[in-house]
């Protein structure tokens, strides 16, 4: 994957110029931007996502107020945030670049517009922002905010990220060299290990929700985006939202087509091989043309072998099918095991690092006892001291 297929965005500050300090009025557009209304933004909303399945309960009634106002570019939401254009939205919500006022940096938000705000979508927004928000890994993005509009609509700041998706690679270019593949989204399973073990399960992984961007050196670093219908451990023992079939017909796991709320972290297996199989071979492993055909072939049907597509080896191949094997007991175990044998294939075909430069032998084949480290007391909460919080 070659750096120039990340291209540049404009910066949104290089085009919306403003002057902010407290007590000042705003110099940029905005619309809804009086000092008053911003002070009021300020104390709106606690900002703290309810708990969890609270709203499933609740009648799917929305408050009249929201019909109000769609956002618009130039919008400012909880006094500092300023819209600037929508760079992404499907299924929920849309995601915005903003200007993050009084830090004086580009932020994304992802937002519920009014037209699509029901509780259990709101609910779904918060439990995103809380699930990614406990994440710190290069390859996932970076979780800064949550609060809620005027009209309470709730939203997520996050990092705002420069590069394309894997989905428009993909739509560019139809299928990318094996090698390069692996390399390339080695990083994305060591980001999944890293979430599996904070207790989260992604349950959504496509190219859509994987972002290439560029380092300062130019190496290549995929971010795990989307966090959506993530099941995390502590507080979702019981949490299956109704009448949804979650995830994405072409990615989703025979236990998540049969059972969603059974799913553990063998499910992200299976996403991440779907997506190193579409990635490589330009084609997902059960492309059908009908939804029903699709899950009927994730449930009874075998994926055509990539070495048949004439994509890598049969080496390769026996690491993927074991990654789509139906029976998740036959599967890898968890994303540990099945980096670390897509890291010796690599070394195997002469490679040393992932695609973000990372070596691969200290990522994946050293025991833990052997790295050199600085002892470092962590600050972090206890799960019990969690459990209080929520
Ligand atoms: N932090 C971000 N920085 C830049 N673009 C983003 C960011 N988050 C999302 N996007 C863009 O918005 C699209 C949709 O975001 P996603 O979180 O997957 O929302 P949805 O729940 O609607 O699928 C992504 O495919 C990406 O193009
Ligand atoms: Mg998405």
């Amino acid at each position: 994957m070659s750096t120039e297929e990340v291209h540049a965005r404009a910066s949104f500050s290089e085009t919306v110029s403003l002057s902010y300090s407290e007590g000042s009025t705003f110099a940029g557009p905005c619309p809804s931007g009086s000092l008053a209304s911003m002070r009021r933004g300020l104390t709106e909303g606690s900002g703290v996502p309810t708990e969890p399945g609270a709203d499933r309960a609740a009648p799917e009634r929305v408050p009249s107020s929201l019909h109000a106002h769609e956002p618009q570019p130039g919008d400012v939401i909880s006094g500092k945030y300023q819209l600037g254009e929508i760079i992404g939205g499907g299924g929920m919500g849309s995601v915005w670049m903003a200007y993050n006022i009084p830090l004086g940096i580009d932020v994304a938000i992802k937002l519920l517009p009014p037209r699509h705000f029901t509780h259990r979508a709101a609910d779904r927004l918060a439990r995103e922002a809380r699930a990614a928000a406990r994440l710190s890994h290069p390859s996932i993005v970076r979780v800064l905010d949550f609060g809620r509009t005027r009209e309470n609509v709730p939203y997520v700041a996050m990092e705002l990220l420069d590069g394309v998706s894997l989905a428009q690679v993909l739509d560019r270019s139809s299928a990318v060299d094996p090698i390069v593949t692996v390399q390339t989204l080695l990083p994305v399973i060591d980001a999944l290990r890293a979430a599996h073990a904070a207790g989260v399960v992604h349950r959504d992984l496509k190219p859509a929700n994987i972002m290439l961007t560029t380092d300062h050196l130019g190496f290549t670093v995929p971010k795990v985006l989307d966090f959506g219908i993530a099941k995390v451990k502590e507080i979702d023992t019981s949490y299956t939202p109704i009448g949804t079939l979650l995830g994405s017909a072409e990615y989703m796991s025979p236990e998540q087509v049969q059972a969603a709320s059974s799913v553990d972290e063998r499910t992200d297996v299976w996403g991440a091989t779907a997506v190193l199989y579409e990635t490589m071979s330009g084609r997902t492993p059960f492309e059908r043309q009908h939804y029903h055909e699709v899950i009927r072939a994730i449930l009874s049907e075998e994926p055509t072998p990539t070495v048949a597509l004439d994509v890598g080896d049969d080496a390769l191949w026996t690491i993927l099918a074991r990654g789509l094997a139906k029976d998740r007991e036959a599967r890898w175990p968890d994303m540990h095991a099945f980096g670390e044998a897509l890291a010796r294939w690599l070394i195997d075909h002469g490679e040393e690092v992932d695609s973000t430069g990372g070596s691969l032998a200290a990522r994946w084949l050293r025991p833990a006892p052997q790295r050199l480290s600085f002892p470092v007391e962590s600050r972090r909460r206890t799960d019990s001291e969690d459990d209080t919080y929520y």
